[in-house]
């Protein structure tokens, strides 16, 4: 069931931030100048673009279907082109791009094969995509899949593992240029700003398990919140490079 942007747009900058640190992995392994032409694939409210654009002052554009996520990433940046498109369709000329970067998009878009091959036709050969995602092992590691256990099915569903990414891409006449993973082992309380995060389902997994299963982790998630209960965990995410031969 695709997850309805328009509206969840209304709320998403509530709970979602740029992580500076995926920002400093993005751009410390594309070459950038200020002439690169940079595109944000799914770019949501435009968090990343802006501060993408704010530290490398290069031309960085996005690309959403949302009409609701766009307008909020317009308002943000009026010197950003922010076009209406997707996997089928990105609005630009042929070799235009030197890299294309997406974050928490993947698991959204239907047919990963068009979305490669429109990667490959509007990127420059030699520019690179880079793809934030979780692999299923990582999804499993989450701290909170042990409060939500029914998110680890849905969310396996919905998530191209790795490998899988990997040999579309592949099939699209790209090849990989790093698999980096950042998990860690760490131990820590959980924060408020989490259990805000998680009362207003500002991850789309929560959206899509059983009502019951959802009240059921909340009540033991606060509860340990409440305790100041150490969790642990060794979850982390997956930076793919990728590129046009
Ligand atoms: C979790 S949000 C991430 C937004 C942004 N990249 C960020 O990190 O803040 C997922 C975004 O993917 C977009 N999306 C959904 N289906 C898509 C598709 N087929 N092609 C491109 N983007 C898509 C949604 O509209 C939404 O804005």
């Amino acid at each position: 069931m695709p997850m309805d942007y328009d509206f969840l747009s209304l709320d998403y900058d509530i709970t979602r931030k740029v992580n500076i640190d995926t920002v400093k992995s993005i751009l410390s392994k594309a070459d950038i100048v200020q002439n690169s032409n940079i595109l944000d694939f799914g770019c949501g409210t435009g968090n990343y673009t802006c501060a993408i654009r704010e530290l490398t002052k290069a031309n960085v554009y996005g690309v959403e279907p949302s009409d609701g996520m766009r307008q909020k990433a317009i308002e943000k940046n009026k010197e950003i082109e922010f076009k209406k498109g997707d996997h089928s369709i990105i609005p630009f000329e042929d070799s235009f791009f030197d890299l294309i970067y997406m974050t928490d998009v993947i698991h959204h878009v239907p047919d990963i094969g068009l979305m490669f091959a429109e990667f490959y036709r509007t990127l420059k050969t030699g520019g690179l995509v880079c793809i934030l995602t979780e692999s299923h092992k990582q999804i499993e590691n989450r701290f909170w899949s042990s409060y939500f256990p029914a998110t680890v099915a849905v969310e396996k569903k919905r998530y191209p593992d790795i490998s899988v990414i990997i040999s579309t891409a592949e099939k699209h006449g790209f090849i990989l240029d790093e698999n980096i993973n950042s998990d860690t082992e760490q131990h820590f309380n959980i924060s408020e700003e989490f259990i805000g995060l998680v009362e207003n389902k500002g991850y789309s997994m929560f959206r899509l398990i059983d009502k019951d299963d959802f009240s059921r982790g909340l009540k033991l998630l606060k509860k340990d919140y409440e305790n100041n209960v150490i969790v642990s965990s060794n979850h982390g995410e997956t930076f793919l490079w990728l590129k046009k031969v």
